[in-house]
This record gives structure tokens, sequence and C-alpha cells, in this order.
């Protein structure tokens, strides 16, 4: 039996969910990779705990469910204890990012990324900021470092839109991508496909927890167009941040357009579009206006889904109900065990 030991840093909807699914799978694991997964550190926001021997994840779920830092767990825990501190202090050989994202500076998974680099170890991550603001330099990072950074649930939780890009359309060229890939705005947008106003619609998805308080990011394209950036670096190879994407949100659609839409037999859709332009891609999110036999316009309001079009492997579709993070979390798990098994 191989044990893989695991540092990781965040515990919130991912983290938590991520804990769980450790102990959920340990036996399927050993019986299927002879693999037994250890978490020997981690931090949130009030420090962190650390010890060789193994945290147990019942307690940190404990402890978290009680709204306590982990840096409270009996005898080993650290206040203060930072994620920079967990990745030179722990011997784990893959730090799991699941902290917060940050589209302005990346921190605090940027600086924690890189340090985990710089210790040669792997790296697994659902944190969006590092990527869309640094993928070139991760991905050299990693590769001068001999080490993995897998990321795929970082675009559309559980979904596994990267790994069919990178993986499975490897020699392929993408001809263009179309995505349902933020699930707040295909909520609202199917809410007013019923007949609700934005601002109902909106105040509803917060509050049954679907949109943070300030839904900035998801309303006006910034979360699909991070996505879409991640996408364009892994799937397309083609180095591209933020000021690469035309961006515009949903804010401006009324229930009228959506009235006249469907009356022209189309739904609206937030799409994530990046279409071959002789050499290049032209990248954009924006409300899209779909025939209602498209793939795409038959998602409904909990659903995410992505196509693309290809020149060798045909047009592949596929699309997740993702109602809760167990989805996104199984997405860290499997990056996890595809590099624990190949180590
Ligand atoms: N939720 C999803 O379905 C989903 C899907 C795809 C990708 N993601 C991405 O996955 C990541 C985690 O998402 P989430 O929903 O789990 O977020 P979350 O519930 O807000 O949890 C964030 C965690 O990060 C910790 N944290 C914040 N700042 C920190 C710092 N400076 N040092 C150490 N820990 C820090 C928080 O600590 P405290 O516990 O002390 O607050 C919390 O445990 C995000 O980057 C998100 O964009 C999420």
């Amino acid at each position: 039996m191989r044990t893989t030991r695991l540092a990781i840093v965040g515990l919130g909807n991912v983290g938590r969910r991520l804990l769980e699914l450790i102990e959920l799978k340990r036996d399927l694991l050993r019986a299927r990779f002879d693999l037994d997964l250890s978490v020997i550190g981690a931090v949130d926001r009030g420090g962190g705990a650390l010890t060789a021997a193994g945290l147990s994840t019942n307690e940190i779920l404990r402890l978290k469910r009680a709204h306590q830092s982990v840096a409270t767990y009996p005898g080993i825990g650290q206040p203060g204890l930072s994620a920079q501190q967990l990745v030179r202090d722990a011997d784990a050989e893959i730090l799991v990012e699941l902290s917060l994202t940050n589209l302005k500076d990346g921190e605090p998974g940027l600086s924690t990324v890189r340090s985990a680099f710089a210790r040669k170890q792997h790296v697994v991550t659902a944190n969006k900021g590092p990527l869309v603001l640094a993928y070139p330099e991760l991905a050299a990072l990693a590769k001068t470092n001999g080490v993995h950074l897998l990321h795929s649930a970082s675009v559309t939780g559980g979904l596994p839109t990267l790994n069919l890009g990178m993986r499975d359309l490897g020699a392929a060229v993408v001809e263009k991508f179309e995505g349902v890939v933020n699930g707040t705005t295909n909520y609202i947008l199917s809410r007013m496909g019923q007949g609700q106003g934005y601002a109902e619609a909106l105040k509803h998805a917060q509050d049954i927890g679907m949109a943070e308080a300030d839904p900035t990011l998801d309303v006006d394209g910034w979360d699909a167009a991070s996505k879409l950036v991640i996408v364009a670096n892994a799937v397309l190879r083609r180095p591209t941040t933020l000021k690469d994407v035309s961006i515009e949100g949903i804010r401006q659609v009324t229930p009228n357009d959506l009235r006249v839409a469907a009356e022209r037999k189309q739904v609206i859709k937030l799409i994530a579009l990046a279409e071959k332009a002789g050499k290049d891609y032209q990248l954009s999110v924006k409300p899209t206006w779909l025939d209602k036999g498209h793939p795409l316009a038959r998602l409904g309001a909990g659903m995410m889904g992505v196509l693309y079009n290809t020149d060798i492997n045909g047009t592949i579709f596929a699309a997740i109900e993702e109602e809760d993070p167990y989805p996104t979390a199984a997405g860290v798990l499997r990056d996890i065990v595809q590099i624990a098994s190949a180590c």
C-alpha cells in the first residue's frame, strides 16, 4: 500500500467535501489503486495544523462544522499558521489549493502554488485566480520542477471540460469552443425565461445560496471569462489573459428579450466562445441567442455544458447538473488520484 501525503489550503465548501470524499472512497482507492491518502496538514484563514502521522479528517470536519478554525485542532493546532508556512513545514507530496478565487492578484493561492513548486510538490487546485493571472508561468514552473499542476475542477466544477479538451482532443484542432460555464447566470436567465424580472431572479438565486451577495463576478461575465481564459491556455495552448476576452454580462437582458427569443424558438444563454480566426482565436463572453435545437439551449437551470467543434474528433457535447460542490470536490479527488497513482 502506498501512502500519498496531502497538504490542504482552504476548508470551505470544496475543501470540506474533499475531506468527506477521501473518507468515503478510502476502501475503493485502496482496492483499485493500492493507494492511501493522508492529510498531513491543513490551513484556513485562522491558521492550521500539521503532523506527519496524518490529521483526522473527521476532526477537521467536526471543527469546521462548528465554525471553528483548524487552528483549534486538539494538541497541534497553530493559530496564524499560513499557507506558505504549511508548504514549507509539511513534507507533502501534493499541495491541494482550495482557497478563494481572487482575480486581482491571485492571492493567497498564487504565492502558495509558486512555493509548492519550488519545494517540488505537485499541485492540485480548483482555484481560478492563479491560473487566470499566471497560467504560462505556473505551467512552466511545474515543468521545470518536474511536478504536475492539475486543475480539472477549476472550469465547470465536476464536468471534465479540461480533461476532455487536453487529453481526449489531444491530436485535434479545436475550431470552436462554446460553453455555458457559469451556473448562476444560467439559473437567472432560465428563471427570467419563465417570466421573472432580472432583480427577482437574482434575489432568488441569492436566497438559495447559488449567487453571492455581491454577484458582480457572475452576472458581469468575469467568472465565465476566467474559465474561458483557462480553457484557452490549457486546451487551445494560447497564452491568454482576461484582457484578450471581450466580456458582456447579463444585466442588460430583459424579460422582453427572452419573450421575443421564445417567439422565435430561441433562448438566450451567457456563452463563453473561442472561435478560430486564421491562426488565432477570437474570445468572447456575451448573452447569445441560440436556436432551441442547439445543445447548449437545452441546458436546464442547474446545468452547465460545453461544446467542442474539432477538425478530426467531430463535435462533442458534454453537460453536468451540479447542485452542490460534491462533483467539484470529486474532480479535485480525481486529480489527486491521477498524480498519486502515477508516482
Ligand atoms: N464551490 C464550488 O462549487 C466551486 C466550483 C469550482 C471551483 N471552485 C473554486 O474552489 C475554491 C474553493 O471554493 P469554496 O466554494 O470552497 O470557497 P469557500 O467556501 O469560500 O472556502 C474558501 C476557503 O479558503 C480559506 N481561506 C481564505 N483565505 C485564506 C488564506 N489567506 N489562507 C488560508 N485559507 C484561506 C477559507 O478559510 P475559512 O474557512 O477560515 O473562511 C475557506 O476555508 C475557490 O477558488 C473557488 O473559486 C469552487
